[in-house]
């Protein structure tokens, strides 16, 4: 299987990806984790996005781009992968798309995150991450099950993400808005685009996908 989780910031992509990878034996690819983890090692693509990314916008094209396609060709990636957070505008689902059908592959599914706005600020302010895996939790839904101590990889240091304050949320949601809104139609055009209840409790909402990814 070769998914996309295509919604707004907050509205749960990372969660069910954790969830997904696991149940499925597929590789996770996540842009957001994948910068941030650049920027922790102070890479030069971490320095070139740092500041693009504490302000809310998109790092440029390129970018992402050059990453994806570094990471498609490593070998956990054969058995399937699920992009969170990738493609995020036209000019990066056109360039997957070039890439995978370099490769004979193309997409499963695209599954759209429905979402009311007003409850993304909530979930985003209530976030915290695993410092050592970047796992997402919230203070009240979505807590680690042993107190402390993430689910992913046992890690025991949480942070608050810088890009979840009030300012960059708000151009975070622009730029969904403007920039990644599009591929909505672009996906529906191609028969690809499933709509899963984002607003929906967790367990509710990995329900929803199964049975999308199973149609
Ligand atoms: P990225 O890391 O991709 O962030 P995002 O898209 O803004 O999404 P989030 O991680 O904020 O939310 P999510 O949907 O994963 O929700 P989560 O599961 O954490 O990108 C960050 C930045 O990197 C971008 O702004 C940009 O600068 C750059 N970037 C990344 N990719 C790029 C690209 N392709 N091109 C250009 N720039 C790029 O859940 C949120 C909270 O809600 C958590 O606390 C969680 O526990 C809770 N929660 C989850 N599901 C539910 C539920 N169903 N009910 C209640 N609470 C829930």
């Amino acid at each position: 299987m070769k998914i996309v989780l295509l919604g707004p910031p907050g509205s749960g992509k990372g969660t069910q990806a954790l969830r997904l990878t696991k149940a499925h034996g597929l590789a996770s690819l996540s842009t957001g984790d994948m910068l941030r983890a650049a920027v922790r090692a102070g890479t030069p693509v971490g320095r070139e996005a740092d500041a693009t990314m504490k302000r809310g916008e998109l790092v440029p094209d390129e970018v992402v781009v050059a990453i994806i396609g570094e990471r498609l060709t490593q070998a956990d990636c054969a058995r399937g992968f699920i992009l969170d957070g990738f493609p995020r505008t036209v000019a990066q689902a056109l360039a997957l798309d070039g890439m995978l059908a370099k490769a004979g592959q193309k997409l499963t599914k695209v599954i759209e995150f429905k979402v009311n706005e007003a409850a993304l600020v909530a979930r985003i302010s209530g976030r915290f991450n695993c410092v050592k895996c970047d796992a997402a939790y919230h203070e009240t839904n979505n807590r680690p099950k042993r107190d402390g101590v993430c689910d992913r990889c046992g890690g025991t240091t949480f942070t608050r993400r810088p890009d979840d304050n009030a300012q960059a949320i708000k151009v975070r949601l622009d730029a969904y808005r403007k920039q990644t809104a599009p591929l909505l139609p672009y996906y529906r055009k191609k028969g690809l685009l499933m709509a899963v209840d984002a607003m929906a409790d967790i367990d509710k909402v990995t329900k929803e996908i199964e049975g999308a990814l199973a149609a």
